[in-house]
């Protein structure tokens, strides 16, 4: 799919929440199957990181053709990484960038990147106007209602728009709030009032439902964290039983040991894999198993035994 703005995707734009540690290739390869309509993003990556040449750093950015259209996170506070960053996203095959303006991380905010830019809009409207000189991919903006209250929130979109921002998705929380307490959607609809580019919604929507439900005059949502163990939520139709979900699972497994290696592939699946079974009450007994799993052939074994135990139940 070509486009060139934001406002020509078709709506709703639904999509995964860019989430570190979650949103990484193979998760995105994984809700893309499950529905080949959503966006995804990036986990956040250090625009200084990308300028001085980290091979980690770039790593982060992979991705394979089939998650396409791929929106680069990057965060930050200086103009000229921002830059380096915006070309190297582009080069690398992109759909867009977004700018991270909401992480609420100590060692960001202190650092005076992610939400700290909301303290300091010249600054955040300096960043957008130059990424969005810097690269002809559509520039985005992700942040937060705002510090300790939504008060500048419409200022803030009015003017990340002027700077050149193409969508902004707004996590319905403040700086202050964590991540359980509910989302506050009213001042994001308010700042729909207010610009003409499209506005994503997010922050506890737990289905696809309850998303369009929420939706009013946005034009899409992102889901984050009730994506853990259920990439389904993107399906309008469900896989209901566990052998249904079993070969996901196990491919899952494969995306994360084909982009970071057996070892650190088989790590970091673990987790994903222990909130894949979490809901199912025969599987408690292979958890503890699951938190330790060093191979993909012990992976298969594991889930092969999981789902034999609830089908005999
Ligand atoms: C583990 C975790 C990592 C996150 N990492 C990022 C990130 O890299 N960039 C970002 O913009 N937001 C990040 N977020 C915030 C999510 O994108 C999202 O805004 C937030 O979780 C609210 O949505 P939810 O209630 O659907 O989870 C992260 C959230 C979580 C839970």
């Amino acid at each position: 799919m070509s486009f060139k703005t934001w406002s020509e995707f078709p709506t709703p734009i639904i999509g995964l929440a860019p989430m570190d540690g979650y949103s990484d290739s193979a998760f995105r390869r994984i809700c893309k199957e499950v529905n080949p309509n959503i966006i995804t993003y990036t986990e956040f990556t250090s625009a200084d990181g990308i300028h001085h040449n980290g091979d980690s750093i770039r790593r982060r950015l992979q991705f394979h053709p089939s998650e396409s259209p791929v929106i680069a996170q990057i965060f930050g506070k200086n103009i000229e990484t921002f830059q380096t960053a915006a070309k190297y996203c582009e080069d690398q095959g992109f759909a867009g960038i977004d700018l991270n303006m909401g992480c609420p991380s100590k060692k960001v905010v202190k650092s005076e990147h992610g939400v700290a830019l909301r303290r300091n809009c010249d600054l955040a409207f300096q960043l957008i106007e130059a990424v969005a000189k810097a690269t002809n991919l559509p520039v985005s903006v992700k942040t937060r209602l705002g510090w300790s209250d939504a008060s500048d929130l419409t200022a803030f979109g009015k003017g990340a728009e002027s700077a050149g921002a193409q969508m902004i998705c707004i996590h319905a929380r403040t700086y202050k709030e964590p991540y359980n307490v509910p989302a506050f959607f009213e001042p994001v609809y308010e700042l729909k009032r207010n610009v003409a580019i499209p506005v994503l919604g997010n922050g506890g929507i737990i289905s696809m439902a309850d998303g369009m439900a929420k939706l009013g005059n946005l034009d899409g949502f992102l889901i984050g964290q009730a994506t853990f163990g259920n990439p389904w939520i993107f399906s309008e139709s469900p896989p209901q039983t566990f052998s249904e979900k079993v070969d996901l699972m196990k491919r899952h497994t494969a995306y994360l040991i084909e982009s970071k290696g057996e070892s650190v592939g088989t790590r970091e699946i673990r987790k994903h894999l222990l909130t894949y079974v979490k809901a199912i009450p025969g599987a408690r007994q292979y958890r503890s198993r699951l938190s330790v799993v060093g191979s993909y052939d012990e992976i298969c074994t594991v889930l092969d035994e999981i789902e034999a135990a609830i089908r005999d139940v």
